[in-house]
């Protein structure tokens, strides 16, 4: 079993050089819910023995992290089978990798085409299950697949986006300090927090009615998402400050006339981090899921500090580089659409600082939540 993780971190890290994408948060977190991943394939694999298994990655990106998911679900499979006494030829997989439609799906193929190859070299000739790769755009707050026809669901970093940014914010009651945040922070007022809240409810509600709808008795989801680790909505969630730092350096740009004051006040980020609570909650209430699993880990903001004992920095402004990197990879269309392409280099290097500065103070972590969900009869 170790060897074959090395081969597909081998393989993967000979990937990662040639896409030169910052993926590693999401990286580590793969490791975390690998024994998750395998054992809600083996159970649905041994559950219906089906001849093709449908396996989807949600939120796949471009980058390689979708590649490292779906050869771990090569190398699982022909591992069980091997245990089952079966030849590798008798079940097929078909991997679907959903985006939305703006994804970069061209450059995902392309190293598709270089993973092929290295899978086939690494495995030195073995029989491996063979298998197909598409490509799905669409939000997964949609149908994306026909009724009953999807065997297992993976999503890595992507539920805690929202379908939308909190609507109705007009109106609420807003303080003015409700004006310049983006996100939930400390002195939110209660109704600022309860969209964000209810925005999570309706959209996790209806992702969990979706991927019921297409999965086959029996089926499973696998989910990794940035969470809270306690149940404060006011300070107990690391986007509060990852958000709350990105919110102070566009108000520093507002200050230097470079960012409209309007414009400012009315950008939300679409995103809620729930706790583990509020996950079961939601699951519970639907009735379509039994919760197989359900937990929290934690990984520091810069996803190259592996030191979760120590408070202690080695090097602030490179951490605050990094964090400013990796935000700047999810946030900047986003960003570029509602202020403009122009200040982009001007805020990420604002935040990298206020970044450096906040975790010197507080070296903050991220709370990771993995569900391991199945379908109820
Ligand atoms: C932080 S990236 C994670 C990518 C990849 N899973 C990984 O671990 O490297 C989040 C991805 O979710 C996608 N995403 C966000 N909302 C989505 C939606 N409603 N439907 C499909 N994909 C979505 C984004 O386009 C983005 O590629």
């Amino acid at each position: 079993m170790h060897e074959v993780l090395l081969t597909s971190l081998e393989l993967i890290t000979t990937l990662y050089l040639l896409c030169f994408i910052f993926v590693r948060q999401q990286e580590k977190a793969m490791l975390e819910i690998k024994p998750f991943l395998e054992k809600a394939l083996r159970e649905t694999y041994t559950n219906q023995l089906p001849r093709t298994m449908v396996v989807a990655d949600l939120g796949c990106s471009s980058g390689p992290n979708t590649l490292r998911f779906v050869s771990e679900v090569i190398d699982a499979i022909a591992r069980h089978c091997k245990k089952l006494t079966q030849r590798n030829d008798h079940v097929q997989l078909q991997f679907f990798l959903n985006d939305l439609p703006g994804n970069d799906f061209n450059s995902l193929f392309r190293l598709f085409e270089q993973f092929r190859k290295l899978k086939a070299k690494n495995h030195m000739g073995e029989a491996l299950p063979p298998y197909y790769i598409c490509g799905l755009p669409g939000s997964y707050y949609t149908r994306l697949f026909p009724c009953q026809s999807v065997h297992l669901f993976h999503s890595l970093f992507c539920l805690h986006w929202r379908s939308q940014a909190p609507q109705g914010m007009e109106g609420t009651g807003k303080t003015p300090q409700d004006e310049r945040d983006i996100y939930i922070t400390k002195t939110s007022s209660p109704s600022v927090v309860k969209l964000f809240q209810e925005q999570f409810r309706k959209d996790f509600s209806l992702f969990l009615k979706l991927r019921y709808e297409e999965l086959v008795v029996d089926g499973q989801m696998v989910l990794t998402f940035i969470g809270k680790k306690n149940e404060d909505v006011l300070g107990g969630d690391s986007n509060h400050h990852l958000y709350g730092l990105l919110a102070q350096s566009l108000q520093s740009l507002v200050e230097k006339g470079l960012v409209q004051k309007e414009k400012l006040e009315s950008f939300y980020v679409p995103v809620y981090s729930p706790s583990v609570h509020e996950v079961e909650e939601v699951v519970k209430q639907s009735g379509l899921f039994d919760i197989n699993h359900l937990q929290f880990f934690e990984t520091n903001w810069d996803p190259y500090d592996d030191d979760l004992e120590s408070d202690v920095l080695h090097d602030s402004v490179q951490s605050g580089e990094n964090v400013a990197k990796c935000l700047r990879a999810v946030m900047e269309s986003l960003v570029a659409s509602h202020f403009g392409d122009t200040i982009l280099d001007m805020l990420f290097a604002e935040y990298a600082g206020r970044v450096a500065k906040h975790l010197t103070e507080d070296k903050i972590k991220h709370a990771i939540i993995v569900v391991s969900l199945k379908k109820v009869f």
